[in-house]
């Protein structure tokens, strides 16, 4: 299980301590929202912003691409160093190009899929990313209630990586807390992001430490151990 820190709910006045607070809560990787007020209606930050957080920590850098035209950006976020990017399956026919494009640059690729659109759609490119992520809440803004009708896709991508021996991680971002991180983990879940539940606590570690326990204590193929 992997839990993935989404900064954008920092306290950004002080972003080096918060930078810091997350590298030592005891989580692996950091969650970067990318958001261009086009494809979301909100603006985040950009390339700049993570190239300067980026000596902060060694954390795995999640970069999650809420933009329209991901394709001019790929290469400042690989430069400002993304570990992975994540574009969305909404996009279309310019899937399959940012896809090789992200590959080239030697980056990690992810997948997003929105509340209302058919998990299907990222059926064609399964066998070619390394996490999919289905998203819980409506891209745009943090802090908004999980959506539960998205816990079908999930447990569906699960069975998929499970019948055909894809590799692909399965990500859920959007109003993850403690309320919710066990029935993700349940129907297959096994990275998760989480920005209100983890950086607005006082004590971070002990945040992650309750959620990790949350999500191992659902997590199925330790039930399957158990048989
Ligand atoms: C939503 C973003 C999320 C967001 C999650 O557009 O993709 O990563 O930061 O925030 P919480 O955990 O507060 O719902
Ligand atoms: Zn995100």
């Amino acid at each position: 299980m992997i839990i993935a820190p989404s900064l954008l709910a920092a306290d950004f006045t002080r972003l080096t301590k918060e930078v810091e607070r997350a590298d030592k809560s005891g989580a692996e990787w950091l969650h970067l929202d990318i958001m261009d007020g086009h494809f979301v209606p909100n603006i985040s930050f950009g390339p700049a912003l993570v190239g300067q957080v980026r000596p902060l920590t060694k954390m795995f850098f999640d970069v999650h691409l809420m933009c329209s035209r991901p394709k001019i950006l790929l290469e400042p976020f690989a430069r400002a160093g993304a570990d992975e990017m994540i574009i969305h399956v909404e996009l279309g026919e310019a899937v399959t190009p940012l896809i090789w494009e992200i590959k080239k640059l030697g980056k990690k690729v992810g997948l997003a899929v929105n509340p209302p659109t058919n998990i299907a759609l990222a059926e064609p490119y399964l066998a070619e990313i390394d996490l999919l992520l289905v998203m819980t809440v409506n891209p745009g803004f943090g802090g908004q209630e999980f959506i539960h009708e998205c816990l079908p896709k999930i447990q569906q991508a699960d069975e998929w990586r499970r019948e055909r021996g894809h590799s692909y991680r399965l990500e859920v971002d959007g109003g993850i807390g403690n309320a919710t991180v066990g029935e993700c983990a349940r129907v297959g879940a096994d990275t998760f992001v989480a920005g209100t539940a983890l950086f607005r606590q006082r004590n971070m570690k002990a945040a992650v430490a309750k959620m990790r326990k949350i999500a191992d204590a659902n997590d199925p193929s330790f039930a399957d151990l158990k048989v």
